[in-house]
């Protein structure tokens, strides 16, 4: 599958309209200083009134899959109770419209617009009541769209989500709270699972899986302290979430260090044996860059300045005291907003998933946030971006034929949008949004030169990238 992605709260906009409840986002990106120059999602890039005009965009691309959020306020805007019919009926027509077009959707559960009033009412992922209630959400999407949607992302980014939410603060409800942080996260496994094990049963001929930010750790040097950090980087952050969802179990190294420290979760058996029922029919993953660790002493690095801004080198280290902290990789080179790029990673990543879990790979996002620069004549010469998505489409090919069992790749995005905590000025889209921080302007999309690239790659399966 040649797909591409996008997010509710990134594309949508129409915050309150025909009925949406309010969504953790609708409140946080509106707090002074959460947010790049303030920038939020109220109108985004307006696809709930445009749809039609994205996705005879993605028509004329010849585009194979679309993927996209739901987002739960919209169709559930007291997170549970009332459904709001006009929400479901968006997206029955998105689907249709997709469809239509001969566009495989596939529609994720959640990404990151958790209904207000949950987390109002008990805190959101730090109850486990929050397991009941997405599974119901879940379970009503299943009932309406499963006989037309195949392929389903259950929830996007659980590592990245929660640690933003619960360690960094940099995402909604803004905690610093390490235990809360293990706790909320165990809620969101345990309601990943739930809503496989209902899928199984209401749409079995669909496939289900997370989408997890898959960053594969490298070591600063070879020397021993270094190699160690990373192997440990691994652990804590990606074995930890994509052990539980693969076998059903967490890694035991970290799982005893957290322990030891008092922050590890309590897991019952009986929640062990649910999360072991609920293997995915694949797993997601969304690759943008590789990290790199060198050894971080006790009272070491823990959190750093992130650059939300694009002004390159502003990054600042970060880690876990006494195991690992993120060093420069002086081999790669750098976005504006300082994220490594390094497609050979993204194989290295693909390998070391098929070697431990042996599951089948779809990529859910990989893409390029840059400044774009529209010209007087409407045009934008994205060749970087031609030239980021192209090395990491090569990668996969090595990814494949080194026996990876990859189901599709999803560039990340189709149009511009907003990038959470950077605004609208880093761009994602094959098609170029008019639009900026504060003004709206036109929204008028115009196609980028990556749009006829993708085309041509789409049209070759893959032929034009050698
Ligand atoms: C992923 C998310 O983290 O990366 C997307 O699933 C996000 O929603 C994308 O937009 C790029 O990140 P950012 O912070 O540059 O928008």
């Amino acid at each position: 599958m040649w797909g591409s992605a996008s997010a509710a709260y990134q594309v949508e906009g129409a915050w309150n309209a025909d009925g949406k409840g309010p969504s953790v986002w609708d409140e946080f990106a509106k707090i002074p200083g959460k947010t790049f120059r303030g920038s939020h999602g109220d109108v985004a890039v307006d696809h709930y009134h445009r749809f039609k005009e994205d996705v005879a965009l993605m028509a004329e691309m010849g585009l194979g899959a679309y993927r996209f959020s739901v987002s739960w306020p919209r169709v559930l805007p007291n997170g549970r109770g009332t459904v709001n019919e006009a929400g479901l009926k968006f997206y029955d027509e998105l689907i249709d419209e997709l469809l239509k077009h001969k566009i495989e959707p596939i529609l994720t559960l959640y990404h990151w617009d958790l209904p207000l009033a949950l987390q109002k009412e008990y805190a959101g992922w730090e109850s486990p009541r929050v397991i009941a209630d997405f599974d119901v959400y879940a379970r009503l999407l299943f009932n309406r769209f499963g006989h037309k949607v195949k392929y389903w992302v259950s929830i996007n980014e659980q590592n990245y989500f929660t640690s933003n939410a619960y360690l960094t603060g940099r995402h909604p409800p803004g905690l610093k709270d390490e235990k809360v942080f293990y706790l909320a996260n165990h809620h969101a496994f345990l309601a990943n699972a739930t809503v496989i094990r209902s899928f199984r049963e209401l749409v079995p001929e669909g496939k289900i899986g997370p989408s997890f930010a898959l960053s594969p750790s490298y070591p600063a040097s070879a020397k021993p302290e270094d190699v160690l950090a990373a192997d440990s980087a691994e652990d804590f952050l990606n074995h930890w979430w994509l052990d539980v969802y693969a076998n059903g179990t967490y890694p035991k190294l970290p799982f005893r260090h957290l322990q030891n420290k008092g922050l590890a979760p309590t897991v019952t058996e009986q929640e062990l044996s649910l999360l072991r029922s609920a293997k995915p029919d694949f797993l997601g993953v969304n690759y943008y860059q590789s990290l790199t660790f060198a050894a971080n002493p006790e009272g070491g690095v823990s959190d750093g300045h992130f650059n939300t801004s694009g002004k390159k080198g502003s990054t600042q280290s970060t880690g876990r005291p006494g195991l690992y902290k993120t060093v420069a990789n002086p081999f790669v080179e750098t976005t504006n907003w300082d994220w490594n790029i390094d497609p050979a990673g993204l194989r290295l990543a693909l390998r070391r998933l098929n070697n431990r879990y042996a599951l089948p790979v779809l990529i859910t996002e990989n893409g390029l946030g840059e400044f774009d620069e529209l010209t007087g004549d409407e045009k934008v010469h994205d060749d970087y971006r031609i030239d980021y998505l192209r090395s990491h489409l090569v990668e996969c090919k090595h990814a494949i034929e080194d026996g990876v069992d990859l189901l599709g790749f999803c560039s990340w995005s189709f149009t511009d949008l907003l990038s959470w905590l950077n605004g609208y000025q880093k761009r994602y889209g094959f098609v170029y949004v008019r639009r900026d921080e504060t003004a709206e302007m036109d929204l008028k999309r115009i196609k980028k030169k990556s749009f006829a690239w993708y085309k041509e790659v789409i049209r070759t399966a893959g032929e034009s990238l050698a």
